[in-house]
């Protein structure tokens, strides 16, 4: 079994490159079968989620090449409108082949999906948008069928912001006979960012207000080459972990336009942040003040993916804080673990009160979701001694090597036991690591005896 250790207690102090978005490129992926033609996806992260996104496309039976972050997608050669219930129930993304099995074929069948435990999280909204649009949907065993004879633009109005089911309506529009006006749209940065990679397929796609868009379904959609944006959740828990730590960070691309409210949110802890062309740099070494009320909220509001990760660092600080959960009601696991680690938070049933402690002290503990694990990781930075997380399954999902990342600014963290890679995309990753250590070695081993 994997772990990951840590011997805290030490300011971070480094720079690192942000990786590319998890939740940009896996609509992406779900929506690379809007066309036939090639889709090339750059700057991809090598995590858990893609290649579980990546094995669903293929058993759909398109083509797919995963190398040095770069994705190809052929969809030429679909053959089936039907999502594999074993793999789909891994990731919660899956739900977005919805909309666009609905696009590409006018029909869908998939289970309900899976993904971390972190709330009930219902369909209902991507249900009834879709119905609007002329889908008819039945239910079977767990699965959902869905199917249309003919999808139609109509007016949406979302009663409740959702990514996904805003992801889902836009796939399933772009394609779709006639003009979809979507009002109370989610504007969360991987939304718009899924507007631009099908502008750039041929599709009709206008932003005629702030929580609003309007769609022209085309006949067809071409293929495309995108560069998918750096990952902001992964970059605000970088800059957590440093103001957590009292450390010096810089985060080379680190996208600064879509983390207002959390570079609002660290300069009320006092941290001092500077935004630069190339990304953001953090000076922790103050960041120790308390946040008498914050909630977590639709962007632009602070993040909910964020949220666990901050009370990390508030566990610390020097007066209480109090923290509300608005979008996923059973986000607070982390907060048990972290008391396992000397914090003292209370919880309430969508409030933690953070009252502060001297320091956190390392034991062993267990990461029970995605977010909540890399909480565990800066708690694990910021307490004195050794911690150990089991449970790292959960953070290759979202984190590419969040243990070299820390390493490489300045952390005592490394990883114990053997991860052997669950599928196939990972075992090519790993065994071309593999190769290109060998064939370091063989180089290095080659110049000493030319020597
Ligand atoms: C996406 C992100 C996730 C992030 C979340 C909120 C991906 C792959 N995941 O998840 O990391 O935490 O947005 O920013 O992009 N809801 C309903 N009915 C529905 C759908 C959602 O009531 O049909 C509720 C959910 O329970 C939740 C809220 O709406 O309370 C927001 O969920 P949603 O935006 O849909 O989250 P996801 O798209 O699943």
């Amino acid at each position: 079994m994997e772990i990951i250790e840590i011997f805290g207690g030490r300011p971070l102090n480094g720079n690192v490159t942000v990786q590319g978005s998890k939740n940009a490129v896996l609509p992406m992926i779900a929506a690379s079968i809007l066309t036939d033609e090639k889709v090339v996806l750059k700057n991809c992260p090598h995590i858990d989620d893609v290649y579980t996104m990546l094995n669903l496309i293929e058993e759909l039976g398109c083509r797919v090449n995963f190398e040095n972050h770069v994705i190809e997608i052929d969809a030429g050669s679909i053959v089936c409108s039907e999502i594999k219930q074993e793999i789909a129930k891994k990731v919660r993304s899956s739900i977005t082949f919805l909309g666009s099995l609905l696009g590409r074929c006018k029909k869908a069948k998939l289970p309900f999906p899976g993904g971390c435990t972190i709330g009930a999280r219902p369909i209902n909204l991507h249900i009834e948008m879709l119905e609007k649009m002329g889908v008819v949907f039945t239910e079977r065993d767990d699965v959902l069928i869905a199917s249309s004879k003919e999808i139609k633009g109509t007016n949406l109005k979302f009663y409740k912001k959702s990514v996904g089911a805003a992801q889902n309506c836009i796939m399933a529009a772009v394609l779709a006979n006639g003009i979809t006006r979507i009002k109370g749209i989610a504007v969360e940065p991987e939304v718009m960012e899924l507007c631009s990679f099908l502008r750039k397929m041929g599709a009709v796609i206008l932003r005629t207000d702030y929580d609003e868009i309007m769609i022209k379904g085309v006949d067809k959609l071409h293929g495309v080459t995108y560069d998918v944006p750096s990952d902001r959740i992964v970059a605000g828990t970088y800059m957590l972990a440093a103001a957590a730590t009292r450390g010096e960070v810089f985060l080379k691309k680190a996208p600064a336009s879509h983390l207002h409210s959390v570079i609002y949110t660290l300069k009320q802890v006092n941290a001092k942040i500077e935004c630069l062309n190339n990304g953001i740099f953090i000076d922790g070494k103050n960041a120790s003040k308390g946040i008498p009320y914050i909630a977590t909220d639709n962007y632009p509001g602070f993040p909910t993916d964020l949220q666990s990760q901050l009370v990390s660092l508030l566990t610390v600080a020097d007066s209480k804080s109090i923290i509300e959960e608005k979008i996923f009601e059973a986000r607070f696991k982390v907060a048990d673990q972290l008391n396992k680690m000397n914090a003292n938070i209370y919880k309430g049933s969508s409030k933690l009160v953070v009252n502060p402690v001297k320091k956190l002290c390392g034991t062993r503990v267990v990461a029970e979701e995605l977010r909540g694990g890399a909480a565990l990781v800066i708690a694990g930075l910021m307490a004195e001694g050794r911690t150990t997380i089991d449970g790292c399954k959960y953070i290759r999902r979202g984190y590419e090597d969040i243990v070299n990342d820390f390493k490489a600014m300045g952390a005592d963290i490394r990883t114990i036991g053997e991860h052997n890679g669950s599928n196939k995309h990972e075992k090519a990753k790993m065994e071309n690591e593999t190769g290109e250590k060998e064939k370091k070695n063989k180089d290095c081993y080659e110049s000493v005896c030319c020597i």
